[in-house]
Order: structure tokens, then sequence, then C-alpha cells
């Protein structure tokens, strides 16, 4: 590396083995120089030619360099007297952030934004989210995937593409995925519903907030199941909704305790197959219940089917969709949990008045999903895989869900008590009183045991401590061994 002498400014440094080209590293070197007020507006510079003669380089790079300086008004020329620092820039330059090249590193000052991130900035780290291992939640087991099959479409659809395919389409989604699904969700899930009704969204995650763009004006009282689902607590708080809690108990949401809570709320967001996180199947009663105060109040309910596919000692529970007369219910799904969550490809099933809304926001928001999958998806359900893989995967995951049940109760039958794991991808262990069970979740996540702690799914306090295991993604082997590591960290 050959370094101009000090004393002759500027200091800049060429390095002939860098992948940098030459004139880059000169006019980064200057223009940093610069900027971080080692050269002054007025500054004389050297003469192309001996800057090059100084650095044993060519003159044809520091011309380079050079021109581009001048050119973005870093330099000037005089006429017969050389070039010179501009001395048009200001006094004051924002200094480089040396640790971070290419950042922009913010000054200090008020920097106008919306307030309404903040309710999210401000949550505890939530550790048992990240990373992989034991128990980690919403995890299916995506190595059992039929990735031949899937190759195998996805190819019959790159190499010979429909025009429809690579053009902007319909905001609702590809009509024959629409179609397969629509198939399917009468048939598996007793949904109500036609294609023109269902829009394929981005995950549930996206359905949720697009149902709040469409259904509420800030301010607004949604009913939260409480213990309930952080995503829609999510996507609602971000649309300003008020979040109001109401208790479930072991026939699913109290609908009475909504009611005399907060009687007028515009919405009601639930997950009845398979409630989140303490797995209660909503009975028969509530749902009736539910649908009458949604019917006479003039409220929403928002639907999120998200695991019911897997249900293990009975058929899967029909829809609640299914039981609506009067056109209320929003009925969410994924694909997330019944193939893998990186699709990012999930539905809503909308009553026919509120498509055209839907359809324009969605349109204002991001237009439509990527459109190969959904064509994918349209065969690999239409030619039976889905139905296939189901089976498959109901079979695999009753088998994880009874080793760890059976580890539990040999492991730790004194300390956890099993709850939900009648159905889906989790269950829950309550622990006895006293214990604090997001510190335990966090000792655990150091050791790669990922356990959410019962006490991060309330919005009030919590009715008692637990912990959510996932079992979905983790192997028998692994299970057993996880639930003997809990066992050392409990006691
Ligand atoms: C209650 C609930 N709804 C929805 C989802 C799925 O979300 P998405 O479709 O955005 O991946 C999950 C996730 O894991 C969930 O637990």
């Amino acid at each position: 590396m050959r370094r101009v002498a000090p004393g002759i400014f500027p200091v800049v440094s060429v390095d002939r083995r860098s992948s940098t080209p030459l004139y880059r590293q000169i006019y980064d070197g200057y223009r940093e120089a610069i900027v971080e007020r080692r050269l002054h507006g007025g500054q004389r510079l050297p003469s192309t030619r001996s800057l090059a003669t100084e650095l044993q380089i060519s003159r044809i790079p520091v011309l380079n360099a050079f021109e581009q300086l001048l050119a973005e008004g870093y330099f000037e020329s005089r006429v017969g007297a050389g070039t010179y620092v501009a001395s048009s820039l200001p006094d004051e330059l924002p200094a480089p952030d040396r640790a971070t090249p290419g950042a922009t590193p913010p000054r200090p000052g008020p920097r106008a934004v919306s307030s309404r991130p903040d309710a999210l900035l401000r949550r505890e780290p939530e550790p048992w989210l990240g990373g992989a291992g034991a128990f980690r939640m919403n995890q299916p087991a995506v190595d059992q995937f039929p990735f031949p099959v899937w190759s195998g479409l996805v190819a019959r659809h790159c190499r010979n593409p429909q025009k429809s395919l690579l053009n902007y389409g319909d905001p609702m989604g590809h009509r024959p995925f629409r179609e397969a699904l629509a198939a399917y969700l009468r048939t598996a899930r007793a949904v109500r519903c036609e294609p023109e009704q269902i829009m394929v969204v981005s995950g549930s995650q996206q359905a949720l907030e697009l149902s709040a763009r469409v259904l509420l004006e800030p301010g607004r009282a949604v009913w939260m199941e409480e213990p309930g689902y952080g995503g829609a607590r999510d996507a609602l708080t971000m649309a300003g909704a008020q979040l109001v809690p109401v208790p479930v108990d072991e026939e699913g949401l109290d609908v009475a305790a909504g009611i005399a809570r907060r009687p007028k709320a515009r919405a009601a967001y639930v997950t009845p197959s398979h409630q989140y996180p303490l797995g209660v199947t909503m009975s028969a009663s509530r749902r009736l219940q539910l649908l009458d105060w949604a019917q006479r109040s003039g409220a929403w309910i928002i639907e999120d089917d998200y695991d019911s596919e897997y249900r293990y000692e009975s058929l899967p529970i029909a829809s609640l969709q299914g039981l609506d007369r009067d056109a209320r219910v929003l009925y969410i799904g994924t694909l997330s949990k019944v193939l893998f969550p990186a699709l990012r490809l999930g539905y809503i099933v909308i009553p026919a008045d509120l498509v055209p809304r839907f359809s324009s926001v969605r349109e204002a928001m991001d237009i439509f999903p990527s459109t190969l999958y959904q064509a994918v998806l349209a065969d690999f359900i239409a030619e039976g895989h889905l139905g296939r893989h189901l089976r498959k995967m109901r079979l695999l995951y009753r088998e994880r869900r009874s080793v760890l049940v059976d580890a539990i109760r040999k492991e730790l039958g004194g300390m956890l008590q099993v709850r939900g794991d009648q159905a889906g991808l989790h269950l829950v262990g309550t622990l006895p009183k006293g214990l604090r069970d997001r510190r335990i979740s966090v000792a655990a996540a150091r050791g790669r045991l990922w356990l959410m702690p019962l006490s991060a799914c309330f919005i009030g306090a919590p009715s008692g401590p637990g912990l959510v295991l996932g079992y979905g993604g983790t192997a028998p082997t692994e299970i057993v061994d996880g639930v003997r590591r809990l066992r050392r960290l409990l006691t």
C-alpha cells in the first residue's frame, strides 16, 4: 500500500491488491477527507500528475477520480490556477460512521415519525422467538415437505410460463388457485364460500392488517382473546385499534365477559378451532353467542384458522364462518403451518359485500402477491398433493405430540400440567403459581430451548405461569432430550 507523504495533502491511500478500482479508492479518500473536515473549502489540491507520481500509479485513475469529484461539486477548478476543494462547501458536514460503511447515521435532533410503532418497540426482548432449537413455536417439519413434487411443479410453470403469470393481475389473486382453495375450504373446513370471495394474501399477518384497514378507524375497540396471539395484537395496534382483552376459559372466548366489557366493540379476533395459545376449542354455545352478538351489534368477527388441519382425536372442527348466517365473519387461513412459513401465502374469505373494499385497499397496498407460487399451489391442490401431505403430516405430528406428552408426564409430572394438546403444533404446560415463566424462558433460550412464556401472550395480568412448547419442527429424539434439559432447568 502506498501513502502520499504527510504534509502533501491529503492523506489518500491506494491498495493495488484491492478489488476496488484505483480511481474509486482515490475518489473515496478525497470525499471522506472533505466530509470529515480534514480538507477545507478553498484548499489547493496537488496536480493530477504529481499525485500520480506520488502514488506510483498511472495518471488515468487520478484524472477519473478528479473528474468525478469536480462533477459532484467537491472540487472546483480555477482556470490557470489548478484544482481546489470547493469553497462553497458548508463548514459543518455530517461525519461518516466508519463502523458501518454505507449507512448514513442520523444527526442528533428531532426526526418526525409516526408514533404507531412505539408500542412494538417498547416490548421486552423475546429470545424464544429467534434461532432454531427444540420447541420453537410455529415451526412445521419443513424437512418433510415433498420437494421433488414441488420442484417439478415449479419447473412446469417456469419453463413455459403463461403470459398471465408474468403480468399484473387480479388483486384478489390467481383465479385457479382461488378455485382450488374454495373447493378445499368447502370440503375440509365447512367454509361457505365462492372463489370470488377469496383473496390471496402473503400470510395471515397481511390478512389481519388488511382486515384492520378495511374494518376499523383508529380508536375503535376490538375484542382480543386473553391470552392471545401477539401477531394479531401487533397488526391491530398498528391500525390504531383499542384492544379489549376478553378472557378465554375451557369453552373458548367468554362472550358474556366481552359484552360486559365493551358491548359496542367493532370487531372480535378469535381462534375458535384451536385457541392460541391455550389450545381449547370454542364450544357450540359460545360460537352461537358470538355470532348473535355480532349480528345484534353490527360487529365483525375475524376468525383466524391457523392450524386446525391437524387434529388428532377427532375430525377437524368445522369453521365458525360456516355457521354464520349474517356474513359477519372474515375467515383467515394460512399455508404457513400446512406447508412452510416462508411461502408467505394465506387467504381471507371475505363477506361478498366487502369484496370491492378489500380489493381496492389491497391494490393500494402491494397490488397482489407473486403469482408463480399461486399457480404452483393450484396444481399442488388439484393433483392431490396437499391432501397426501396433510395425511402424512397429521400422523407425524401426532407421534411428536405423544412423545412430548409422555416425556413431560415422565420427567416433569408434578411441575408441568399439559393443556390443549388435541390439535395443532404446540401445547401449553402450566407451571405452579409463583414461578416466573419469562425468567425460565430467557434461561432456556441460552441453552437453545425455545419455550415461549405463557405470560407473553397476555395484554393484562397473566392468570398464571406456563410454557408454550412447539413440537411441529422438533424431532422425537430432540423432544426427549429437550424435556430432560427442561427438567434440569426447572429443578
Ligand atoms: C394464531 C396464529 N395465526 C396465524 C399464524 C400464521 O401466520 P402467517 O400466516 O402470517 O405466517 C400463526 C403463526 O404462526 C399463529 O400462531
